[in-house]
């Protein structure tokens, strides 16, 4: 029996979905323990895991390199990849949103042109151009994207607000909604032919943790 293997966004991601996964029956008693390692195995249930940084994991998936991904819908907006999005594992949950200080909100309904600043420029090209067909500059950033308004480098930015604590404490507030945000449950296409069986076992049996889970909504499919 060949490998079942797992493409995971190391960090916290990962560790909710070893949590999952091991409620499911799925189990890597090896990544428990602390190490840098990046590849773990489960010999007996012929499992595999990679931990790979977020904006990667679809990447590892569209190759064939693992079967499986679990990761934010924020990267696989951003990431555009041909895959399968089988399950919204539900945790990870969040917003993208167009934020700025509140007074660009006259700004933003007015069409005005803006530069925009975040690390997902294919979301807010595909918001503000096909959404809301309004031109605006995207400037790419690569973290604290909360700084570019406050100091002059953009007048809005496209973001995930959580708390909303980020924002709260740099004067900014949320101007538009764009999408929910939570983490899926990925595969790659051929996967899901050669594989079908054991992967749809896989997804029931999680589907039936997550529904026995206390943030069950219709949003699960
Ligand atoms: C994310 C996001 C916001 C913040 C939102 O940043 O980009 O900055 O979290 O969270 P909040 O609404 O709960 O305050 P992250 O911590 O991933 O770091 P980054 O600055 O590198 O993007």
């Amino acid at each position: 029996m060949r490998y079942l293997t797992f493409a995971l966004a190391k960090g916290r991601l990962a560790k909710q979905t070893m949590e999952l996964l091991e409620s499911a029956g799925f189990t890597c008693e090896e990544m428990k323990e602390k190490s840098r390692k990046l590849v773990f195995v489960n010999e007996e249930q012929k499992l595999k895991f990679f931990l790979a940084k977020a904006s990667d994991v679809p990447t590892y998936v569209e190759y064939g390199v693992a079967d499986i991904g679990v990761v934010g819908k924020d990267t696989l907006l951003e990431e555009k990849r041909n895959l399968y999005e089988v399950l919204n594992v539900g945790f990870g949950a969040c917003k993208m949103a167009v934020a700025g200080p509140p007074e660009m909100k006259k700004k933003l309904d007015q069409g005005v042109p803006l530069r925009v600043a975040t690390k997902y420029p294919n979301i807010a090209m595909d918001y503000f151009y096909n959404k809301k067909h309004q031109t605006v500059e995207i400037v790419k950033l690569n973290g604290s994207v909360e700084l570019a308004p406050i100091v002059g480098l953009s007048e809005v930015i496209v973001d995930i607000v959580e708390t909303g604590k980020t924002l709260k404490e740099n004067g900014l507030v949320v101007l538009e909604d764009i999408t929910p945000i939570s983490a899926r449950m990925v595969i790659n296409r051929v996967s899901m032919k050669i594989e079908h069986e054991r992967i749809k076992y896989l997804i029931d049996q999680i589907r039936e943790q997550l529904l026995k889970g206390e943030g069950f909504n219709d949003t699960y499919y």
